[in-house]
């Protein structure tokens, strides 16, 4: 189904940061339910961003609710360095920093890594695709965020899928994964593209039919694939 001759397979993957976090299990179950292949997680520390969200207490709460769940760590957080054991212990699948968090991207991926999750690097709306470049070897994912990182159900920023065209064209095996505002008027641009991991938050968490969504948001994506 979400198969193609490259490597790339098309995964959606939900946030839940505008869900019912007193409800989060249920949140999660939904989505997972509904088609959802991994699960996006907005961790914010009110530094990196001017947002508060959760830390790796909740991600262990979570983890034996949901055990087949790929939990996929956005870390938007001044000390990505910080987290990586307990995210790890917390049962995190793959954790994604920021590359204008750090001065050291490649000891974060190695420590990443030995800590057992993979390894993602994101990028805001600002800083340039190059700025990734040195450090893509060492990722498995890179995040083209489409919106200003912090808040939930802002607007695409279309100008942002040039950096993900350039990442595919380098990148054909690699995982890039798109990150606010997309949703169903939005996700023929990032596949377009040659996004493979879409995260959508409201587009999906607050429809009335989410399982719709995901299937459309996928069938984009394989389209494009
Ligand atoms: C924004 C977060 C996103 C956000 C996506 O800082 O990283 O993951 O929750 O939500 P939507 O799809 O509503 O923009
Ligand atoms: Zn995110």
């Amino acid at each position: 189904m979400c198969e193609q001759q490259k490597q790339v397979k098309c995964k959606i993957g939900p946030s839940i940061l505008n869900a019912d976090l007193s409800n989060l299990e249920g949140a999660c179950v939904k989505m997972l339910d509904c088609g959802a292949d991994y699960l996006h997680l907005d961790v914010m520390d009110g530094h990196f961003v001017p947002n508060l969200t959760f830390g790796h207490p909740l991600v262990k709460c979570l983890r034996p609710k949901v055990p087949k769940a790929f939990f996929d760590m956005h870390m938007m957080v001044a000390d990505p360095e910080q987290w990586i054991e307990p995210m790890a212990d917390a049962g995190a699948d793959q954790y994604t920093f920021h590359i204008e968090a750090t001065k050291d991207a490649p000891t974060l991926a190695r420590k990443i890594k030995e800590a057992g999750m993979k390894v993602g690097i994101g990028i805001k709306p600002g800083t340039p695709v190059e700025s990734v470049m040195p450090y893509a070897d060492l990722a498995d994912m890179i995040l083209v965020m489409t919106v200003e990182p912090g808040f939930g159900g802002q607007k695409f920023m279309a100008d942002m899928m040039p950096k993900v065209k350039y990442l595919r064209e380098k990148f054909p095996d690699m995982d890039i994964e798109v990150d606010g505002g997309v949703g169903l008027s939005t996700i023929d641009a990032c596949a377009k593209a040659g996004a493979n991991m879409i995260v959508s938050g409201s587009a999906v968490v607050k429809a009335e039919d989410p399982q719709s969504v995901i299937s459309q948001l996928r069938e984009s994506v394989v389209r494009a694939l």
